[in-house]
């Protein structure tokens, strides 16, 4: 089927399954690696996205979807001012090792930060809970995200 999505601000139409992923239509249809597949079941966060402003697996979510809906990806979220802080404290406090679930990392802190603009470090730790990092990365991802929040 024939689907259109807003990503990163512009309008894009694909032909695909209705329940193709998200994350691999952004990857082999839309050539925007920089949302990773993990776990392919929704259980480590690697491949978060916003939906319409809402954090979200795009490896369960079906393009159908997310048909007519925007999404932000790792290669957007630095146009808006958020993003954009979280990107620069992330870059600042030197927070990746090997960076492969970093994107997924900065996408769902931004999609808390736009929530809770304030977390605590026991919010941090909730909403962070479900994106692994296999570098254990938690201490300077935590602190980015208090550095990020200002
Ligand atoms: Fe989607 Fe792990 S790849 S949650």
């Amino acid at each position: 089927m024939s689907i259109t999505l807003t990503v990163n601000g512009r309008k894009r139409v694909v032909e695909a399954e209705a329940d193709k992923p998200l994350l691999w239509v952004l990857r082999e249809d839309l050539d925007m690696p920089g949302t990773k597949f993990g776990c392919g079941a929704g259980l480590c966060g690697a491949c978060t996205v916003h939906l319409d402003g809402d954090a979200v697996r795009s490896c369960q979510t079906p393009i159908a979807d997310a048909a007519g809906k925007s999404i932000t990806t790792i290669e957007g979220i630095g146009l808006n001012a958020l993003g954009k802080r979280v990107q620069d404290a992330w870059v600042a406090l030197d927070v990746p090792q090997c960076g492969y679930c970093q994107a997924g990392q900065i996408m769902s802190a931004t999609a808390l930060l736009k929530q809770n603009p304030k977390p605590t470090p026991a919010d941090i730790d909730g909403w962070m809970s479900g994106n692994i990092c296999r570098c254990a990365t938690y201490m300077r991802i935590r602190a980015a995200i208090r550095t990020a929040a200002g």
